[in-house]
């Protein structure tokens, strides 16, 4: 049994790195919905059909648990995925909550970068107004990094005008942190670590939702313990060049992600 990971394209992959560090005797599987992606800029009633046609796919597969390793699948569809599949469905939001949590002391404000869709979304709105009760928290769509990142363009001089023209309106000084919400984004780690000041932390959903991922396969007595990992490919449109840069983007991401 595989531990699956599913995203609109290459974004996923910085949460399977991780997990693989993290469970390195598991087998995994990775999927993209390369016939899709973006996600971000399409309406909720595409995204949420796009979601169901890959998830289905998936569970075909053998797999013991599915990670939706993508903020704005999550948002859409992970409760009509619950309702039809019995398999542990585990998905990402924004670490808003870590966030302010890191604030608290130094009254610094939280900048949340994520797709126009994941941000516009009741998910997203409701988990502000229930933690945010100061207003600390700001949002930023930024729905070129997925096109960026999809092209492994992720720290030439274009990335580094983009987040420069970005940010302006912003007086960084006021912030302690910002969120990476959109699983695409830590990609782009170490050229915002050049970009942004010193003192502002950077932070990603990966750590949590990988701690109910381990917490659940382990409660199912799923995990595998064995000797080594194996890792599967697979995208919607089938296309070996993909599956091919998705390699490509797990080996990138040793070197600008982490
Ligand atoms: N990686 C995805 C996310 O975490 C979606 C990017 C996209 O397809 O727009 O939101």
């Amino acid at each position: 049994m595989r531990i699956a990971f599913f995203d609109s394209g290459i974004g996923g992959i910085s949460v399977l790195h991780e997990a693989m560090k993290q469970l390195p005797h598991e087998d995994f599987l990775y999927f993209a919905d390369t016939l899709h992606v973006p996600y971000g800029t399409k309406s909720k009633d595409e995204v949420l059909t796009f979601v169901k046609q890959a998830v289905e796919t998936i569970s075909k597969e053998e797999v013991s648990a599915l990670v939706i390793a993508c903020n704005t699948a999550t948002s859409i569809a992970i409760s009509e995925l619950r309702r039809i599949y019995d398999m542990p469905i585990i998905g990402m939001e924004p670490a808003v909550k870590p966030a302010l949590a890191m604030n608290r002391s130094s009254g610094k404000r939280v900048l949340v970068l994520a797709t126009p869709l994941t941000l516009k979304e009741s998910k997203y709105r409701e988990l502000v107004s229930r933690i945010d009760d100061m207003g600390m928290v700001d949002s930023l769509p930024m729905p070129e990094l997925v096109q960026f990142c999809e092209q492994l363009n992720v720290d030439s001089q274009q990335i580094i005008d983009y987040f420069h023209a970005q940010f302006a309106p912003f007086d960084l000084s006021l912030y302690g942190t910002v969120v990476l919400g959109c699983t695409h984004y830590p990609f782009f780690r170490s050229v915002l670590k050049k970009i942004l000041p010193d003192s502002i932390h950077i932070v990603d959903g990966s750590a949590g939702t990988l701690n109910r991922l381990t917490q659940l396969l382990s409660d199912r007595d799923q995990l595998l313990g064995k000797g080594h990992s194996d890792l599967k490919w697979m995208c919607s449109d089938g296309n070996p060049a993909y599956l091919e840069k998705m390699r490509k983007a797990l080996q990138l991401f040793e070197v600008v992600g982490v």
